[in-house]
């Protein structure tokens, strides 16, 4: 990969700039000197600098954030591709490279190309890759941070109850994320790649709850619940039916045969993936 910038149009805009990951992408590409616009939808913040108003569902908006910008990092946080074609051309006209956010539950099937069941990653990949754009797709793993979810059950009394303790379940780090975004915006080489990204290992569920409570200094453990109750506690959270037992079939079929770990985010960023350990020990607070 060289190291080269890109020429001539140096900002880049940052879509999903206030975000678990965008936040990181912001960070990393000022410190590395790259001027960005970070976009959000709140105008309060909008008016603080290096911030743009905009929303992905109003395509003159991101039309004018995106002018004169040189790249865009591209999330799309909405459960379907509903305005997405507007988003993408409206970004497209004005940003000669794309790197978007998409998930490693896209799978390239063979004669049919990409899919997502149930979810919008492979349809805005596919419009991305029909605008023009040279781009990239980051196609990451569950994100570390996700396991957030489970501060409340770890402050409260140290347990966490869950179905499928023993599924062995991949989480990479949203800063190796950012780290490999980066590297995509701002360097040739990259495109047309679509980087499946992974942390280091794949832990169980159990083993998850118990490293974290390590690193917060609880002893923390996991409660299995029977696949019906866990189903309702997702359902009652508002889950729509087909994406809870898309999930529990998912997290079923990982018992015992963990989810695969790729070298990708050593390969392209030359250091090698945070563990789990190394995430809860930086955010041990977060669960006291
Ligand atoms: N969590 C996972 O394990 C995982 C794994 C693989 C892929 N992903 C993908 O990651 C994406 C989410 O990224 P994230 O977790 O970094 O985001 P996040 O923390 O959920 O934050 C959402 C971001 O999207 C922005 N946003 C929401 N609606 C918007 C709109 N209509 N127009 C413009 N901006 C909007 C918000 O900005 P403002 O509020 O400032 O406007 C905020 O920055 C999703 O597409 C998801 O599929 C997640």
């Amino acid at each position: 990969m060289t190291q080269e910038r890109i020429d001539g149009a140096p900002e880049i805009l940052v879509v999903g700039a206030t975000g678990t990951v965008g936040r990181h992408v912001t960070l990393q590409l000022l410190a590395s000197g790259v001027r960005v616009r970070a976009l959000t939808r709140h105008p309060d913040l909008a008016r603080q600098p290096r911030y743009v108003q905009g929303d992905l569902l109003d395509p003159d908006s991101l039309e004018a954030a995106a002018t004169g910008a040189g790249a865009a990092f591209l999330i799309w946080p909405h459960p379907t591709a509903d305005g997405a074609a507007a988003a993408v051309s409206a970004m497209a006209r004005h940003v000669r490279r794309m790197v978007f956010l998409s998930s490693a539950a896209v799978r390239d099937v063979p004669g049919r190309g990409p899919e997502s069941p149930g979810r919008p990653d492979a349809a805005i990949e596919a419009l991305i890759a029909g605008s023009g754009v040279r781009y990239t797709f980051l196609r990451p793993h569950g994100f570390t941070a996700n396991t957030l979810r489970w501060a409340e059950e770890i402050r409260t009394d140290a347990a966490v109850r869950g179905f499928g303790g023993g599924a062995g379940l991949n989480l990479v780090d949203e800063r190796d994320i950012a780290a490999v975004a980066v590297r995509a915006l701002t360097e040739d080489g990259h495109e047309g790649a679509r980087y499946v990204l992974t942390g280091p290992e794949s832990p169980s569920q159990e083993e998850q709850v118990r490293i974290i409570g390590e690193a917060v200094g609880l002893p923390a453990r996991w409660e299995e619940l029977p696949r019906d109750t866990a189903r309702l506690r997702m359902l009652t959270a508002g889950w729509p039916p087909t994406v809870v037992d898309r999930a529990l079939d998912f997290i079923h079929a990982r018992v015992g045969d963990p989810e695969p770990v790729t070298s990708t985010v050593e390969d392209i960023t030359g250091r090698p993936p945070r563990s789990l350990r190394s995430w809860a020990a930086d955010h041990a607070a977060l669960f006291r």
